[in-house]
């Protein structure tokens, strides 16, 4: 097998894109498109994964197709080396998922822990839909037709690639060498790994109504981030402060560099400084919060004013999509090809196959 290094990653187009999907993977993902180091970047729209629990609306699904590319577009994922596209365009990852179903069990799938955590969150407990359940199958096929190597993504996503990976294996030990295992990429940093909402609750969601978004505008950023959730004990500016479970801190973790101090807060040379200053007492969280703004506000304008540029040519995103998803039906066909091969069941083309069976009738 070929050592191309090969990275797929998506997101359901479900909403627009928030800072919690930047740190937790779009601002790497534009690292690793910038690195040089892969030899083919795929970005997936998974618009009939999203479809998965939103059957009865599609509209919403349509709807934000277009603002995921715009929201891709804006933080640097640029069509020439990354290639964008709309999963439900590409057939050939349906025909792959039906052939890998057989190849996992009802059982395996309701033990998902992802799956699990999502029936819950959608009170699906009564009545879960079929292909909700098999999305993670749906998932391998999005991953392993690209014969991706690298699946950078959230740590909510850990499953979905060990169950990607057991059916390679499995696919692979039936029919002969064939997949490509993948290895997921995790976030790095701590604080990026699962970015809370501004209220401090687990996970940014747009049902929760706790997010920032990325085309934010510059008000809307400020007011967040003075509502945000800090350490609710730190009642005066003297009183001792807690780091642990304060969003603005967990933030700042997350976006803060050392020039943000210059530029933004010079009483401080770095975050090391300003959280010792919170935790002796002295420091309050206006002051805090006004910082993390000012780093917030310099770190998403460009990403916004990026947005607006392309807002004005929405034929051109589409056209870039368009061009993404018909490069990425080609490879996507060459592997249901090579897996229908080693199945055996490319009938028309097995001359083999036609030479044993007339064999059969001549005797
Ligand atoms: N499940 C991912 C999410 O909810 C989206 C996704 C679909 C994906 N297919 C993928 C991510 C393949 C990585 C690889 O965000």
């Amino acid at each position: 097998m070929s050592n191309e290094k090969i990275i797929l990653t998506g997101d359901r187009p479900t909403g627009r894109l928030h800072v919690g999907h930047y740190v937790g993977s779009l601002r790497r993902r534009v690292e690793l498109q910038n690195s040089g180091e892969f030899d083919k970047i795929f970005i997936m729209i998974a618009d009939a994964q999203a479809l998965t629990d939103n059957a009865e609306n599609p509209e919403k699904v349509r709807q934000n197709i277009v603002e995921v590319a715009l929201d891709y577009l804006s933080v640097g994922l640029d069509p020439a080396k990354s290639n964008i596209f709309i999963q439900s365009q590409i057939t050939e990852l349906t025909e792959l998922t039906f052939y890998y179903m057989n190849l996992v069990t009802v059982a395996r799938l309701q033990r998902n822990p992802t799956v699990k955590a999502e029936i819950k969150m959608r009170n699906f407990e009564a009545s879960i839909p079929v292909g909700f359940m098999c999305y993670p199958i749906s998932q391998a096929s999005d991953i392993t037709a690209f014969k991706a190597t690298v699946v950078p993504v959230g740590e909510d996503q850990e499953p979905m690639i060990e169950q990607t990976r057991e059916i390679v294996r499995k696919f692979n030990s039936v029919y002969g060498e064939t997949l490509v295992e993948p290895d997921i990429m995790l976030p790095t940093d701590a604080s990026c790994l699962r970015l809370p909402g501004i209220d401090g609750k687990a996970k940014m969601s747009k049902s929760l109504g706790n997010c920032i978004y990325l085309s934010e505008e510059p008000e809307e950023i400020r007011k967040k981030v003075m509502s945000m959730y800090t350490d609710p004990d730190h009642l005066k500016v003297s009183d001792p402060g807690k780091i642990e479970g304060n969003t603005v801190f967990t933030y700042l973790d997350a976006f803060c560099k050392d020039e943000h101090f210059a530029a933004f807060c010079p009483d401080y040379n770095n975050l090391s400084e300003m959280k010792d200053h919170y935790k002796r007492g002295g420091l309050g969280d206006v002051k805090v919060k006004k910082f993390l703004n000012e780093v917030l506000q310099s770190t998403l304008e460009p990403i916004r004013n990026k947005r607006h540029e392309f807002e004005k040519d929405i034929p051109y995103v589409y056209e870039v999509l368009r061009k993404g998803t018909e490069a990425a039906k080609e490879v996507a066909a060459e592997t249901l090809h090579e897996v229908k091969d080693a199945m055996k069941i490319n009938y028309f083309d097995d001359a083999a196959l036609i030479a044993e069976q007339s064999e059969k009738y001549k005797a």
